[in-house]
């Protein structure tokens, strides 16, 4: 079937099968492969995206679910040249290591900004990326690239 999806400010119309995951339709017809795929089970978070505002693991939604949705991915994030906060934060804290993790971990960590309330503390952030798993970091970096962006995010930058 066809659908019509906003993808990082653009519209794409696509023919999907029934049961096409949206997380293939990112990488494998609109070739956005900075969404990856580590498990395909709703475990590992590599796969978040914001699905009209909201983080969600792509791979838990069928494509034609996102029909008429606005989507952003990892590629949406920089604006004219310009790396989002959390991009910045995560490279100048060292947030990373093999990378594989770190898309889907930005795409949690900004919303985890965006809908703190009060105190945005080490638990708080580590609370906010429970469901992202990172088999290299430790996290510590992580929560110090968190912390960083929170503090140019709420600074009203973004
Ligand atoms: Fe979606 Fe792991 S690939 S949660
Ligand atoms: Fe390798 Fe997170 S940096 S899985």
């Amino acid at each position: 079937m066809q659908i019509t999806v906003t993808v990082n400010g653009s519209d794409h119309t696509v023919d999907v099968e029934p049961r096409m995951l949206l997380s293939d339709l990112l990488r494998n017809s609109l070739r956005l492969t900075g969404t990856n795929i580590g498990c395909d089970t709703s475990q590992c978070g590599s796969c978040t995206v914001h699905f009209n505002g909201e983080a969600v693991k792509s791979c838990t939604l069928l494509a034609v679910q996102a029909d008429g949705a606005e989507i952003t991915t990892i590629e949406g994030l920089e604006q004219n040249g310009e790396l989002h906060p959390m991009q910045k934060a995560f490279w100048d804290q060292h947030g990373l290591q093999c990378g594989f993790c770190t898309p889907g971990m930005i795409m949690t960590a900004i919303r985890v900004v965006e809908t703190n309330q009060g105190e945005l503390t080490d638990e708080t952030i580590r609370k906010g990326l429970y469901g992202n798993m990172c088999r290299c970091t430790g996290y510590q970096n992580i929560v110090r690239a968190v912390q960083q962006a929170a503090e140019e995010m709420q600074g009203g930058s973004q």
